[in-house]
């Protein structure tokens, strides 16, 4: 019974998501639809499907007799020219369909050419050891005014419920950025630096949703509108030696954004850009970071913003290790709203350099976008976090470190030890900053700290958020 019930509330769950997806582009076309523009053309369409959608393979019949000898899906045996001008979606999409049902099948995208796809969801599940090998370029329609108005503009391409893939190869994915970029609604863009209301989503370049035991390796990718890579409710995820590039001016262009996502490890790679170099959102744990270079350019390595809109938030398990941070807004970061619950816990900054970075050391527990965010009794709680052989210069705006944490619920057990960050130029002119931050440091610092609160909090500061965590 439990588990026949369970089935049901995983295919319910399943069903739901899927909808949830294509409501996204639902969203999207009606509210094109009411600013007057295309609709009118758009109004028959309207009701049919509304992104590019391979569906998952019913009964496996033989391998497509396209396909290469050693089950090598090439995209142009299925139609794809890759000219860069014509349109390869239903080429991308029939080699998907006819790989994905073939155990280790790759589809291979050949060097040399440059493929236009249209927003598509690639659906799975599919046969094991399924591999994307990019080799030539793919990219999107170029701005949104090429975007075709019945897809999605909030996303680009989708792998969703894959349960095994690996998107690798030596290729690139141009993400065609510019005009999303200079939207009048993006900070800045409109006449005369102002910024103006209006239709404002931007796809993420390439997003895994509730897929496992993903690879990315060795990818390029260069001027994503929004988002370069989002996985969110995935598990197991290996990053290797993958470039991501944007310019730092360029408005939300997070490298790596992870969300209900376990067990991921992001090693060897560069990243440079105009937001988070990585940012890690609520229900993450378990999370290893090796050798990744920010910037130059950026906002850092960034846990949160977790707690917005009094949400529930559990991270635990995340490190950082053996990393450089250029020229950045931040260097490792921590940020949860006012109100809010749940815990951050577990956190470890390991041998990280700094090179001219604003805040290089930050806990920031009044995060905020607005003016008049009120300050609340409830909060996402900050503890157990370890900073240790962080060394470098940083930019003397800000104070080298800063834990500002709230007054109802402190950080507890901040441990620093080994943390040697020098002005870039200039001198010091601000020293740490603490706000009912616990914790000590095992080593003396440069510059010292004086301001962490020794020992345990009072009682009265106890909270169970950490069982809340743990219990789910
Ligand atoms: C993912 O990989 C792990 C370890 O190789 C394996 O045990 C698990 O069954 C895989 N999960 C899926 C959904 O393929
Ligand atoms: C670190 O990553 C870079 C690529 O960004 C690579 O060239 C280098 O070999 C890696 N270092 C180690 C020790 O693996
Ligand atoms: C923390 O995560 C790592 C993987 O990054 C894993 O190997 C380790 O077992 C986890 N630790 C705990 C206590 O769960
Ligand atoms: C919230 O609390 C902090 C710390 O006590 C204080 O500095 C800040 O001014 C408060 N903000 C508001 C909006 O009351
Ligand atoms: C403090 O945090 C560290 C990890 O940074 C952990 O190993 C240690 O057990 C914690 N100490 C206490 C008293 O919880």
């Amino acid at each position: 019974m439990a588990s026949l019930s369970s089935t049901l509330l995983v295919t319910f769950y399943m069903t739901f998501a899927l909808l949830l997806l294509l409501l996204c582009s639902h969203v999207v076309s009606a509210r094109y639809h009411h600013h007057g523009h295309r609709g009118h053309h758009n109004n028959k369409k309207q009701h049919k499907h509304n992104s590019h959608i391979s569906y998952p393979p019913s009964i496996s019949p033989e391998p497509s007799p396209s396909a290469g000898d050693e089950g090598v899906y090439d995209v142009r045996s299925f139609g794809a020219v890759g000219d860069g001008v014509t349109d390869d979606t239903e080429g991308f999409k029939a080699a998907w369909d006819a790989a994905c049902q073939v155990q280790s099948a790759v589809i291979h995208v050949p060097l040399g050419y440059s493929f236009m796809i249209q927003s598509t969801i690639f659906t799975g599940p599919c046969q094991s050891g399924l591999v994307f090998q990019l080799e030539g370029t793919i990219m999107p329609p170029d701005g949104p005014e090429s975007w075709p108005s019945k897809t999605s503009k909030r996303q680009w391409l989708v792998f969703y419920r894959v349960n095994e893939l690996s998107l690798q190869g030596g290729g690139v994915i141009d993400g065609r950025g510019e005009e999303w970029w200079n939207l009048p609604c993006k900070p800045h863009k409109g006449p005369k630096g102002s910024t103006l209301p209006g239709p404002c989503d931007s796809p993420i370049a390439i997003r895994f949703f509730m897929s496992s035991n993903l690879t990315v390796q060795g990818i390029k990718m260069k001027n994503s509108p929004q988002f370069n890579f989002r996985f969110d409710n995935c598990k197991n995820v290996h990053i290797e030696s993958l470039h991501i590039t944007a310019p730092i001016w360029s408005p939300n262009t997070d490298g790596i954004h992870i969300e209900q996502t376990s067990n991921v490890e992001i090693y060897d790679s560069l990243i440079s850009n105009g937001d988070d170099c990585v940012s890690i959102g609520a229900g993450c744990y378990d999370v290893d970071i090796r050798n990744l270079t920010c910037g130059p350019g950026g906002h850092g390595i960034s846990i949160g913003s977790l707690g917005n809109h009094n949400s529930r938030a559990c991270v635990s398990n995340i490190t950082v290790r053996d990393s450089v941070i250029k020229q950045s807004d931040n260097g490792v970061r921590i940020k949860t709203w006012q109100g809010g619950f749940g815990a951050v816990s577990g956190v470890s900054f390991l041998n990280i350099h700094m090179d001219n970075v604003r805040n290089p050391i930050i806990i920031d527990q009044f995060y905020c976008l607005s003016k008049d965010c009120s300050n609340r009794t409830s909060a996402v709680s900050v503890s157990d976090i370890e900073y240790s052989s962080i060394k470098g210069t940083y930019d003397i705006r800000s104070p080298p470190m800063r834990f500002a944490c709230s007054d109802t619920i402190p950080c507890t057990n901040i441990t620093l030890s080994d943390i040697e960050l020098l002005p870039a130029k200039g001198e010091l002119v601000l020293d740490p900053f603490c706000w009912n931050a616990y914790g000590g440091q095992e080593t003396l610092t440069i510059p010292p700290i004086f301001c962490l609160l020794e020992g345990n909090p009072p009682k009265v500061f106890e909270n169970n958020d950490l069982g809340y965590c743990s219990s789910s």
